[in-house]
């Protein structure tokens, strides 16, 4: 991989400081564009004459939509492809994709199957590489939570978030950012859908503090915010099994009342209501879901501008 690329392929590869600068960047886009049309461009317009490329392996509603109005507001352009239609689907290798993309975009964001080919990726590409979500991670969308939680409680740092279910890529991102912006996690989840151990074992290395229990009650006291995912991610095969060991982990009133009284309810979306959250949660007043979904284009514009500054 080019050291002096600026690619954003896992929150645990960034250093503390950068991290805060890009949610700091993300904060003030926000603020600075209030009541302004949404292809309106940021007045610093930094993605001037530079395109994203956008791939898609997988399904995308928020990804796909927030990344090309970020783009957009930056005051650069994209061009979005599944990975089907491309020769990628038929076998070309991911190197020589990167190789090419390198020639003819500015940087380029991958939904992915499989997180390394991700990584193979950004070791051929000469230009940045932005993870979208692959079977183990998603770190736009646990910058966009945590714009979230900030705007809503303050600084993050010395919060408790309980995330609740599956230790799934979501989840990961949120392992890999707890030391980094210093809030403490709880992890609630069945033992056989515990989050990776090499995740545990290096946020413990980078001097995070998280628990883990089997119980989602204990998971949740206390905390400041109570986060959860499907029970069912794409390309997971175990669907019944799940439903099954999932069952006593549901956030619902019950489970939302043992957590702070201010404490918020965060999903990343979609959501499947009745599964892991009930309807009165999610539509209630502690969910703020809707902002977090919002908050993916401010958090991806300040991440696009911090990889684009770097190129
Ligand atoms: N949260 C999220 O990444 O949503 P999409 O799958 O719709 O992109
Ligand atoms: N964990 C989910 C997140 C979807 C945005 C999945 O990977 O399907």
């Amino acid at each position: 991989m080019k050291p002096s690329v600026r690619h954003f392929l896992d929150i645990w590869r960034l250093d503390a400081a950068s991290l805060r600068g890009i949610l700091d960047d993300a904060h003030a886009r926000k603020a600075a564009r209030r009541g302004w049309g949404q292809a309106v461009v940021d007045k610093d317009a930094p993605a001037t004459g530079r395109t994203l490329a956008m791939i898609f392996e997988k399904n995308s509603t928020r990804t796909r939509f927030s990344f090309d109005a970020a783009i957009r507001q930056l005051g650069g352009a994209s061009i979005i492809a599944n990975a089907a239609d491309m020769q990628l689907g038929r076998g070309e290798p991911i190197e020589d994709t990167a190789r090419v993309l390198s020639r003819m975009v500015d940087a380029v964001m991958i939904r992915a199957n499989r997180h390394e080919d991700v990584e193979r990726f950004a070791q051929a590409a000469s230009i940045p590489v932005i993870n979208a979500l692959t079977d183990r991670s998603h770190p736009c969308q646990i910058l966009a939570d945590l714009q979230t939680l900030e705007e809503h409680r303050g600084p993050v740092a010395g919060k408790t978030i309980a995330w609740v279910g599956d230790g799934n890529n979501v989840c990961a991102s949120l392992i890999h950012a707890a030391s980094r912006f210093g809030f403490r996690l709880t992890i609630g989840c069945p033992p056989q859908y515990h989050p990776d151990l090499v995740d545990l074992a290096r946020a413990a290395d980078q001097g995070a503090d998280i628990e883990m229990t089997a119980d989602p009650r204990a998971a949740v006291e206390g905390a400041d915010c109570v986060i959860t995912d499907t029970w069912v991610s794409m390309g997971d095969t175990d669907h019944d099994a799940r439903l099954k060991a999932f069952e006593p982990f549901q956030v619902d009133e019950a489970l939302m009342a043992l957590a702070a009284k201010h404490a918020l309810f965060l999903h990343c979306l979609p959501a499947h209501r009745g599964e892991e959250v009930t309807d009165g949660v999610i539509d209630g007043p502690q969910s703020k879901v809707f902002d977090e979904a919002e908050n993916r284009i401010h958090a991806q514009k300040a991440v696009l501008a911090w990889c684009l500054a770097g190129n």
